[in-house]
């Protein structure tokens, strides 16, 4: 039984095991031994006298420590990118069951000096939820604390930060065919990172981001105190949604908006390769996505592929992949008058309920028992680098084949073109800290994988090329980027601690004009600056 779940135990039983754990240490997994230094045993000492709340150790362990056989199993338990597989080592992990383990934990690092890092689904790409320069430092995991439920009735849901987005529209399916969420398409991607940072998928253009849709949360904030809405007052609740969780506190939990989703939706992928004029396709693409109707998420995917009516040779394959929300008729009637130019044929289309479009976007076939969503292991690991742009006017065909030359001296390479609109044209700049709304055609996600660390060097060589040529085309004053789509190389805090100035650098790609609120809030709620990393929010200078 999940610690969470003894909320419903009767009073007297939860006493008794609150005694008990009073008499056994619970950190079951660290165990003290000559090798610890003091510096730790005081550390875990602290955190074990620091809770109120009873621990059963058959639910498993709380803290981890570098002497335990589970530690390196754990650690790289939801690594995705393999470029920090063997990064630095935290002193502890600790995987609370319970929001009073996470308010000791935070009280007892602030206590002994240690930094923190927050890991919900571990996606970060750039590792900042389990990687720091910064030590002695602890990892808060929370994939322990993933209770999900779902009100019907009220179309809203309590999800813990710890649940994957899998796992989220799992407990909506089996609720309500009618309701869904608004959030990204990887099933393994976590709750607490995604809706801090935003988080789009394919009904962004319809209901927004995933931020965008949360009424209430739960936050430990930098003195260990448990906040919610109310408590936390609407600066900080503005803040952690768009403005990144980890400058702000552990987010244990949020409340969420369901949206309703119609009984049928329909999906197309109709690929173009440049032989078969996908130049043309991209370039009317570029004009028409992000006015299509609401109901309709059309991207684009471009990738490198042999062409075999050419011999085999480099060619570029773009896949235009679509969500509509409705039956295929009415798709079609829309694609004739917006695309016609695709040539979309009713036979292109596949007609499911919007669960199996979740597995399709996941890469399952779409008949996969619903189980799949439940899998937290990521389906693929690679070493990968990402970047991020946005587009507000039409990239010239020239431009485009530029692009493409680019793209084909990696076979490994990625770009993923979301339209805006819709919803998010009608939400204004400053709603969250998320900015980037109105006036933008699409963005743009470069990324490339490969698979020995020798060619890391090489690759990222690439990358930052590929970013640097595409400087024209893209926003400009501030080049903005995706928060969600971490890029360490837009700028880094010193010793994880910066100036207002320095912090700009990246902030104001992240958030444009948020940035300074976000300083402001930070400034309020976390003076001592404790919850910080490369790129956390920095906090004003106090005046003199
Ligand atoms: P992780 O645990 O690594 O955390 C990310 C950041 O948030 C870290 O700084 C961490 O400290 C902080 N954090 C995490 N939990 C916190 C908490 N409870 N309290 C405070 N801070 C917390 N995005 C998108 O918008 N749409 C998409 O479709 C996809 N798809 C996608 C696919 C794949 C394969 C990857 C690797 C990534 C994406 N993303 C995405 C990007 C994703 O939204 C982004 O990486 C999220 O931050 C990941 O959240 P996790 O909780 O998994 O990451």
């Amino acid at each position: 039984m999940g610690i969470s779940n003894l909320k419903s135990l009767p009073l007297i039983l939860i006493s008794i095991l609150m005694i008990v754990s009073a008499w056994s240490s619970p950190s079951t997994a660290a165990s003290t031994n000559s090798s610890s230094s003091s510096h730790d045993r005081s550390f875990q000492q602290c955190f074990s006298s620091g809770f109120q709340h009873s621990y059963n150790s058959t639910s498993g362990s709380l803290i981890f420590s570098k002497n335990n056989s589970a530690y390196a199993s754990l650690l790289k338990s939801s690594v995705r990118n393999l470029r920090f597989f063997n990064s630095s080592e935290p002193q502890f992990i600790i995987s609370p069951f319970h929001e009073s383990h996470v308010q000791a934990a935070v009280i007892c690092s602030k206590k002994h000096g240690m930094q923190v890092r927050v890991r919900s689904g571990g996606h970060d790409y750039e590792g900042l939820s389990y990687v720091s320069d910064v030590v002695p430092f602890i990892i808060i995991d929370l994939f322990n604390l993933r209770s999900i439920s779902i009100d019907v009735e009220n179309e809203s849901a309590w999800v813990e930060s710890g649940a994957t987005l899998g796992e989220l529209y799992y407990k909506i399916a089996e609720k309500s065919n009618a309701y869904g969420f608004p959030a990204g398409s990887c099933p393994t991607v976590g709750v607490g990172g995604h809706l801090s940072g935003g988080g789009f998928g394919t009904l962004f253009r319809k209901y927004g981001l995933a931020a965008d849709n949360v009424m209430d949360a739960k936050i430990v904030d930098a003195d260990g105190k448990l906040l919610d809405r109310k408590s936390m007052g609407e600066d900080l609740f503005w803040a952690i949604r768009g403005g990144g969780g980890s400058s702000f506190g552990v987010i244990l939990a949020w409340k969420i908006r369901l949206v309703s989703v119609p009984p049928g939706v329909t999906i197309f992928n109709v690929q173009k390769t440049l032989e078969q004029g996908a130049t043309e396709h991209l370039h009317k693409w570029q004009a028409i996505a992000s006015k299509l109707h609401e109901d309709l998420f059309l991207h684009a995917v471009v990738g490198v592929a042999n062409e075999p009516s050419n011999g085999g040779s480099k060619t570029i394959q773009i896949s235009f992949v679509s969500l509509f929300l409705g039956p295929a008729e009415r798709l079609l009637l829309l694609m004739k008058v917006s695309f016609p130019e695709l040539a979309l044929e009713r036979n292109n289309c596949i007609e499911m309920s919007w669960i199996q479009s979740v597995l399709y976007f996941a890469g399952f076939p779409i008949r996969s028992p619903l189980q799949v969503l439940l899998d937290r292991s990521p389906q693929s690991k690679s070493f990968s680098k990402a970047k991020s742009d946005y587009v507000k006017e039409s990239i010239s065909k020239a431009g485009l084949e530029g692009l493409w030359q680019r793209l084909m001296e990696e076979q490994t390479s990625l770009l993923i073109l979301t339209p805006y609109g819709g919803k998010m044209s009608d939400i204004s700049d400053s709603e969250t800290p998320f900015p980037h709304r109105s006036g933008n055609l699409y963005k743009i996600q470069y990324s490339v994988t490969w698979d020995s660390d020798n060619e890391t060097q090489q690759h990222i060589g690439w990358m930052r090329s590929l970013y640097a040529h595409m400087e024209p085309y893209v926003s400009k004053s501030p080049r903005a980027a995706y928060l969600n789509y971490r890029d360490l190389d837009l700028g880094q805090n010193d010793n994880n601690n910066a100036s207002y100035a320095q912090a700009s650098t990246w902030g104001l790609k992240y958030f444009k004009n948020n940035f300074k609120r976000l300083v402001r809030v930070k400034t309020v709620v976390d003076p001592s600056n404790f919850f910080r990393n490369e790129q956390s929010i920095p906090v004003f200078p106090s005046p003199q």
